[in-house]
């Protein structure tokens, strides 16, 4: 059973300077919620509750948001305040918040690296929290870890981009027939990954299928990492390290269903806010 997510939050957010400059990219908001709470939502849908955040200098906002403020709690008490707060609440309640810092930006894959003290020797779920998905339904991670229970091995979850955005992702080559394994209805959309590159030039691409920021991983990836040298832009790239795993046959690539927005970008951002204003006041 997956129980534990790991959610890298160490970079600087360089693309929403000057904004990010004291506030960690993690906490900025869509309506009023961080991006990163949408993401432990979305873990906590999953069956999730154990929360893991890689963090660096200059992000203890995250740790107090997912605390509580006395202070506040004293504010509220009793007034119609009092509602915007159950949510985080409740997610306080519920789960365990633990930290470790990244001291050097070396990369994802180094991000994920640092987190391993955090997660230990189990499978565990990854969401890079500037990718904010939705699904009406079943949540992107749910989807993920239905899929895990039934192939046990690493799973990537992957979309259709443009070949002109292939050198902004993790790119990869899949068997051209579902793994089908057990012949579930979302088998249809798992394929076994054969080969990834990380941000490759659109004429080098394997394909169009882009890597989105979420992960599920065995944690055999700890000791690949270790070995993966630096790669793309010189860091260590998770991509790299799963391209060994996917050697052996033990990555799958998921259609997922659902949306998935780049809150990285300020278009992705806009894009995000706009699609939950309407979903909140439909
Ligand atoms: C990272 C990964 C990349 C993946 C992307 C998803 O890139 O390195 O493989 O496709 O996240 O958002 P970054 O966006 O951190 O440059």
């Amino acid at each position: 059973m997956i129980k534990k997510c790991l959610f890298p939050a160490a970079g600087y957010g360089t693309r929403f300077l000057p904004a990010t400059k004291a506030i960690p990219k993690e906490m900025l908001p869509i309506l009023n919620k961080p991006l990163l709470q949408y993401g432990v939502e979305e873990a906590i849908e999953a069956g999730l509750n154990t929360m893991a955040v890689v963090t660096g200098r200059g992000k203890r906002a995250i740790e107090d948001h997912f605390d509580t403020s006395y202070e506040l709690e004293q504010q509220v008490k009793g007034t119609s305040k009092e509602r915007y707060l159950e949510e985080i609440r409740k997610i306080i309640a519920n789960c365990t918040f633990s930290y470790t810092r990244q001291i050097e930006m070396k990369g994802l894959g180094h991000a994920i690296l640092t987190g391993e003290t955090l997660i230990g020797e189990e499978p565990f779920a990854v969401i890079l929290a500037d990718d904010l998905c939705n699904n009406e339904d079943v949540g992107v991670l749910a989807q993920m870890v239905k899929l895990y229970e039934k192939y046990k091995c690493s799973i990537v979850a992957v979309e259709e981009v443009p070949y002109k955005d292939t050198n902004k992702y993790g790119v990869v080559a899949i068997e051209e027939q579902p793994a089908l394994k057990y012949g579930f209805q979302e088998d249809d959309n798992a394929f076994k990954v054969t080969d990834m590159v990380e941000k490759p030039s659109p004429q080098d691409a394997p394909s169009n299928l882009a890597i989105i920021g979420r992960y599920i991983l065995t944690p055999d990836i700890f000791d690949i990492l270790r070995d993966t040298k630096p790669g793309k832009g010189g860091e260590i790239q998770i991509t790299d390290a799963l391209l060994q795993q996917a050697k052996q046959g033990k990555v799958i690539a998921y259609k997922f269903q659902g949306k998935r927005f780049d809150c990285g970008s300020v278009d992705g951002f806009v894009a995000a806010t706009n699609y939950f204003y309407d979903k909140n006041h439909s």
